[in-house]
């Protein structure tokens, strides 16, 4: 399975939560952690597992991932498996919103429904850092996009 993790970060906590997703995958095939800065929309589809990641800002996904998520072209990612993260504070879900859910919105607009419901990792404050366990935590939800993806290809019956 080849995997690629698109994250935005301000404070490196996202970052540390996409690369711990990395780590955890490259033991199922290639897999890499890339700030969305050093990727182009047209990369997304060539590999088999989508994982994208950004904090909350304002209860959304920052600037760059909202500006990354919209040049994606519509319908694009139909045959790619895709899930989605966020970071953020361990707030009730009124006052912190959600990006998650809203990367979610976004990928089925472009043709793909995760494979899982989108995940929060949290941090202490703004600038960080996580919450005790939570790149444990990651690793653990990496190896739970692993089986929902190995799940959902198709198997062809034994003779
Ligand atoms: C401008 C700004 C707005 C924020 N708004 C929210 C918010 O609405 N909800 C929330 O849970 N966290 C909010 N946070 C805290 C972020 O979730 C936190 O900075 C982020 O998880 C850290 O990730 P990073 O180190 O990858 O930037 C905000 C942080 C900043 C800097």
């Amino acid at each position: 399975m080849n995997t690629l993790v698109v994250y935005d970060s301000q404070f490196g906590n996202t970052e540390r939560i996409a690369q711990a997703i990395a780590d955890a995958l490259s033991e199922f095939g290639q897999a890499r952690a890339v700030h969305l800065g050093q990727t182009r929309p047209a990369e997304l589809r060539e590999v088999d597992l989508l994982v994208l990641g950004s904090p909350i800002q304002g209860w959304k996904p920052t600037p760059a991932m909202q500006a990354f998520l919209e040049r994606i072209p519509s319908g694009s990612l139909s045959s790619t498996k895709t899930a989605c993260f966020d970071t953020r504070l361990r707030w009730p879900r009124l006052l912190r919103g959600s990006a998650a859910d809203e990367i979610a919105r976004q990928l089925r607009k472009k043709g793909t429904e995760p494979i899982v419901p989108p995940e929060g990792f949290s941090v202490k404050g703004k600038e960080g850092p996580l919450h005790a366990g939570e790149v444990e935590r990651a690793a653990n939800w990496a190896r739970l996009l692993h089986e929902k993806y190995e799940a959902s290809q198709p198997r062809f019956a034994a003779r």
